[in-house]
């Protein structure tokens, strides 16, 4: 495994993080696919004895069962001080807003209840997980920086916006003296490319992190078309990212499929090893022990300039999908 600076932040971190969206009670939450505790902790394990020590959770994962699972795991296995934590809080309800909950006071609720779930006093990496326009971006900057100030978390970060949100709001953190977001953790893969436009080169410019979700488009770049799991069958969040745009994604899970035979290596390995050319850390799920092995060494292949530019070549832009898709003013 390797490691890096997470942005400008001293957290140093795997170049794999282990996306734990898919531990958790799958009769609770969205998901119906996830893996119960013993089969979570078993992945969990497995990852931090190839050296993984970045994991990324949500209190919105299967109704917080998925930080149970996480935070018991890294308790029995591994030294708090030697694992990276990271959690994400969503957006003030409308029963919040009725009952005159400010964003301050939800950003509080919504750790204190994480850090309940995880078992932990701190979170390493706090992350608002969409952009909250109901309410006043100070008021949620604020309550973050209460929360590092009670040494509840080390760091911020933020998931699913625009470049001008994180540009935004990382402004005003620098103005009115609140923690800057330090990473954002988008929507990007070799068939959904949109961060390329503006966030890349924002984060390049101010050292944010970028630390991707769903980097094997929910195992599409994992498999050849066609191939399927319980997974593929059942997970309908990730038929509405790409399903509308299968057939030209398929030319590039094909070359992906081609360099990986080249190599002799599993596509997987092809589709992070580009990813890592182009980020700090992408966040990886897994549903089966070996999983996690591949994403390991993905963080050795190294593809030529050829290589990467044949895997490139065919993207067209893709509409918005999924989250981002409703990253709007709410009526
Ligand atoms: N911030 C957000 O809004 C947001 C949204 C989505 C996800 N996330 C985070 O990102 C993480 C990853 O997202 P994701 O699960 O959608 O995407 P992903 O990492 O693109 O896909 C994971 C899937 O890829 C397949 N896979 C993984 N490793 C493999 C290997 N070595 N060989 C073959 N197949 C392999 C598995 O599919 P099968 O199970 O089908 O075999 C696995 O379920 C989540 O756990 C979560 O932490 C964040």
């Amino acid at each position: 495994m390797k490691y890096a600076k997470l942005g400008s932040s001293e957290l140093n971190v795997s170049r794999i993080c282990m996306g734990c969206m898919g531990f958790g009670d799958p009769g609770q939450g969205q998901h119906s696919w996830t893996l119960d505790e013993e089969r979570s902790r078993e992945i969990i394990k497995h990852g931090l004895d190839l050296g993984v020590n970045f994991f990324d959770t949500a209190i919105a994962y299967q109704s917080g069962t998925s930080e149970q699972f996480v935070g018991r795991a890294l308790r029995d296995f591994a030294k708090r001080d030697q694992v990276v934590v990271a959690t994400k809080f969503l957006p003030r309800t409308q029963e919040e807003i009725q009952a005159g909950v400010s964003g301050q006071q939800h950003v509080a609720n919504m750790l204190d209840q994480s850090l309940a779930n995880l078992g932990m006093d701190y979170v390493d990496l706090y992350i608002c997980h969409m952009w909250d326009w109901n309410t006043p971006i100070e008021e949620i900057l604020e309550g973050l920086s209460n929360a590092v100030k009670a040494g509840k978390v080390r760091y911020t970060g933020i998931s699913n916006c625009f470049a001008w949100q994180l540009a935004k709001a990382n402004a005003i953190a620098q103005r009115d003296g609140f923690p800057q977001f330090v990473s954002v953790q988008g929507h990007y893969n070799l068939i959904f490319r949109e961060e390329e436009r503006e966030m890349a080169v924002l984060c390049a410019e101010a050292n944010i992190a970028m630390t991707p979700y769903s980097a094997l488009a929910s195992g599409r770049l994992a498999r050849l078309p066609g191939e399927t799991s319980k997974r593929a069958e059942e997970d309908k969040f990730a038929k509405f990212k790409y399903d509308a745009t299968r057939e030209q994604d398929e030319v590039i899970i094909r070359r992906v499929a081609e360099v990986a035979e080249n190599h002799g290596v599993s596509m997987t390995e092809v589709s992070l090893a580009w990813l890592l050319t182009k980020v700090t850390a992408p966040v990886v799920g897994a549903t089966k022990l070996h999983h996690m092995e591949g994403a390991d060494k993905a963080t050795e292949l190294e593809l030529s300039p050829d290589e990467i530019q044949f895997l490139e070549e065919p993207y067209v832009p893709h509409p918005l999908a999924g989250v981002m898709a409703q990253n709007r003013p709410q009526k």
